[in-house]
């Protein structure tokens, strides 16, 4: 019998390969990691060392919505790089972006409202929102649109079923897709013909290899904006991102905060201030992931992964396995088991298509990435 939730809740299958590809270490095999979205590198040494200074005293909890100075040091990004002022009183600390997502579900809508998602997206958006009670519309893109979502896309989506809230991500997982300035003002000002609330994850900032990530908050002060140190920052264990929320959600946002969380962990808080200043240390773990990207993408076409030109951003290829398989489960499982390397089916972002695909990270280093090319080269060969 299926011990699967009957309400639509799914396990995350990145995870769930993980720890299969954890156990396979433990037995001593060797396994090339494609299966998370995770930096290879740590923080930047100055965040580590204002850790260091902190602890001792870095015991309580914090203001709810957070220190004070690591929102300023927020509001200071914004004005720097997305040219637009922020009240560091409409900016909420979280626990990474997923007590984002949270807090704005709760914020924004009540349990019952339903939320529009992009077909592939991160698995979670779902997850969360069924889990939490919210119904789900799901918005399908194209490979052959380069997996772009668009205005036309959400005022179809909107007819055929309407929804309160969008929820999309620029660059996306898991294709990488980014839409320029253009492509999100025809988004935004999609949302506001429809009444539709639009939250824009913008976890993957900073990770645009064909240009500067543009903010929803340099077109509107409507959506809610949801980031996080994670990815850019190389902080993914901290548990340490944020939110901006338009006036009219902050107490709501302010009050849920201190009721589920109280508030993001101190000492976490305390590193991602000293980050906000690292930047040049991102920008050269950005440099390792542009040169992963070609060569990933380019090794998995040589192989004859059905790939598109190389992602926009963050540090994915999606890649069609239609040559070889048509179910991305059983074949992440064997390439798993038999060659050694670890990658996230397509069923994980999409529940319709995704036994086409494969997610490849190239957030690791460059040396796993051959490595698991040349693996694959000879498991192909052998199957
Ligand atoms: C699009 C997207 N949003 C949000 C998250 C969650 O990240 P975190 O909670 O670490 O900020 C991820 C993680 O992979 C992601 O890919």
């Amino acid at each position: 019998m299926s011990d699967l939730p009957t309400d639509g809740l799914r396990p995350f299958q990145a995870m769930e390969i993980l720890k299969r590809a954890k156990a396979l270490e433990a037995a001593g095999r060797s396994i090339c990691h494609l299966e998370l979205g995770e930096p290879g590198s740590p923080p930047a040494p100055r965040v580590l060392e204002a850790v260091r200074r902190a602890l001792p005293d870095a015991q309580g909890y914090t203001n709810a919505k957070g220190l004070i100075g690591l929102r300023e040091g927020l509001a200071g990004y914004y004005g720097d790089q997305h040219g637009v002022v922020v009240d560091p009183e409409a900016i909420v600390c979280t626990m990474g972006s997923s007590s984002g997502f949270i807090l704005a579900f709760h914020a924004a809508f009540r349990p019952g409202a339903r939320i529009a998602v992009t077909r592939p997206g991160y698995p979670a958006y779902i997850n969360t929102l069924l889990g939490l009670g919210f119904a789900v519309t799901e918005i399908g893109l194209s490979a052959a649109n380069g997996w772009h979502l668009s205005g036309a896309d959400i005022a179809a989506a909107h007819a055929r079923e309407p929804f309160e809230g969008l929820l999309f991500a620029s660059p996306a997982n898991p294709t990488g897709a980014a839409v320029d300035r253009a492509g999100l003002a025809d988004i935004v000002a999609t949302c506001a013909r429809l009444g539709v609330t639009l939250i824009s994850d913008e976890i993957y900032h900073g990770l645009d290899y064909r240009g500067p990530s543009v903010s929803a908050l340099e077109l509107t002060d409507q959506a809610i904006i949801i980031n996080s140190f994670s990815k850019y920052y190389c902080m993914t264990g901290w548990r340490i991102g944020w939110m901006v929320l338009p006036e009219r959600l902050v107490r709501r946002a302010e009050i849920l905060q201190q009721n589920l969380f109280i508030s993001a962990p101190t000492l976490s808080q305390i590193a991602a201030t000293a980050a906000l200043g690292e930047r040049d240390y991102a920008e050269e773990q950005k440099a390792g992931y542009a040169t992963n990207r070609l060569l990933l993408n380019q090794g998995l076409a040589a192989l004859g992964f059905d790939v598109g030109r190389a992602s926009d951003g963050a540090f994915y290829d999606y890649a069609g396995i239609a040559p070889f398989s048509n179910d991305a489960m059983g074949f992440c499982e064997r390439l798993l088991d038999e060659a050694g390397v670890a990658a996230t089916p397509g069923v994980d972002f999409d529940r319709v298509d995704g036994n086409g695909y494969v997610r490849f990270s190239y957030a690791g280093t460059a040396a796993s990435i051959a490595q698991a090319l040349e693996r694959m080269e000879g498991w192909l060969k052998r199957r």
